[in-house]
């Protein structure tokens, strides 16, 4: 049995976690407002900027998930959550000489400019061209530069059960098929997100460095087509008005790369949901349409 802790232990953080209970593990869930963890998962109220708040961390922790998210999406709320955070923590360890074995941080893909279909994996050119890349990727290598362990999963876009805006959006007719370039998007499941999490803290050795994407980078044109088709609703045409007849149907204009699972897969993990249709699959079997309420 190990004890870990999940560092800003929210939507992955916490199916992570129940998974780590259900195996045997001591999970401790730490977060600004800890009032909500699953049952099994201890929690810690501290703040991971806030110095002060983590001088009395869980010790004698065998492994640490880093997984924060920001509450704000400007540059502020970025530094907040994931660079200052991360410091902090890296500084609370040193106080308390705490040397976990391994740090694991769910990074984002968002590291990746490319921006033409072109093929990515971990052996690619991070050079990111916004505050959010670049702010991940310092992040990345404030970890792998210190001394305890690290290892960075670069994760696509997270969907699951309660993060349906993609489903809403289609089931609305708020969002129409591009009829551009083809968009390349790159997501993974909640449950494989945290699933690939636990197998990568089962190894003996893991890498530095996995990209956490399903098995097909897929054309959003093609996600909103098989979803507008499985919901029954009409995909609208670029400026098509939406079903209310309110504003014309959106066309999304998401970066267009092709993320490779390769090195996750070959490490010997196994996806729950390989592509966005066994994934969506299961969302909307436990789904509340918006005009159900
Ligand atoms: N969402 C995506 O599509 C996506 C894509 C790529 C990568 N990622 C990364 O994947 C990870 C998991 O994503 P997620 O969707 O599970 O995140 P999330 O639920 O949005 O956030 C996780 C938790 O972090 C806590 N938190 C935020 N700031 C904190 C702080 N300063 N101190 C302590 N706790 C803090 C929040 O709880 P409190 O408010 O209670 O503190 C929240 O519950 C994140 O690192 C995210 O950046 C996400």
């Amino acid at each position: 049995m190990a004890r870990v802790l999940i560092a800003g232990c929210g939507y992955v953080g916490s199916a992570l976690g129940e998974l780590l209970v259900a195996d045997g593990h001591e999970v401790f869930g730490l977060r600004r407002n800890p009032e909500n963890l699953p049952a099994g998962i201890k929690p810690v109220r501290a703040d991971l900027s806030l110095p002060e708040t983590l001088v009395s961390l869980p010790t004698g922790i065998d492994t640490i998930f880093y997984t924060a998210g920001a509450s704000r999406s400007d540059e502020e709320g970025y530094r907040y959550a994931y660079l200052d955070g991360m410091g902090r923590l890296l500084g609370a360890l040193a106080d308390l000489a705490e040397k976990p074995k391994r740090i694991f941080f769910t990074s984002s893909t968002s590291v990746y400019d490319q921006r033409r279909g072109e093929w990515v994996d971990e052996e690619s050119k991070a050079a990111p061209s916004s505050y959010r890349g670049d702010i991940m990727l310092m992040t990345e290598r404030l970890l792998l530069a210190g001394e305890i362990p690290g290892t960075v999963v670069r994760l696509g876009g997270i969907y699951g059960p309660g993060r349906d805006r993609l489903l809403r959006a289609v089931a609305r007719g708020e969002v129409a098929a591009s009829d551009g370039e083809p968009h390349y998007t790159n997501r993974i499941h909640r449950d494989d997100a945290a699933g690939c999490l636990r197998h990568l803290m089962q190894l003996e050795a893991p890498a530095s460095l996995y990209l956490g994407v399903d098995h097909e980078a897929a054309e959003e044109s093609a996600v909103l087509r098989w979803l507008a088709d499985r919901l029954g609703v009409k995909l609208p045409e670029p400026g098509d008005a939406d079903r209310e007849g309110e504003a014309p149907a959106r066309v999304r204009r998401a970066g267009s790369k092709r993320c490779r699972n390769d090195r996750l897969v070959e490490s010997g993990y196994r996806f729950q949901y390989p592509t966005f249709r066994e994934g969506y699959e299961m969302v909307i079997r436990g789904w509340a349409r918006p005009e159900d309420g």
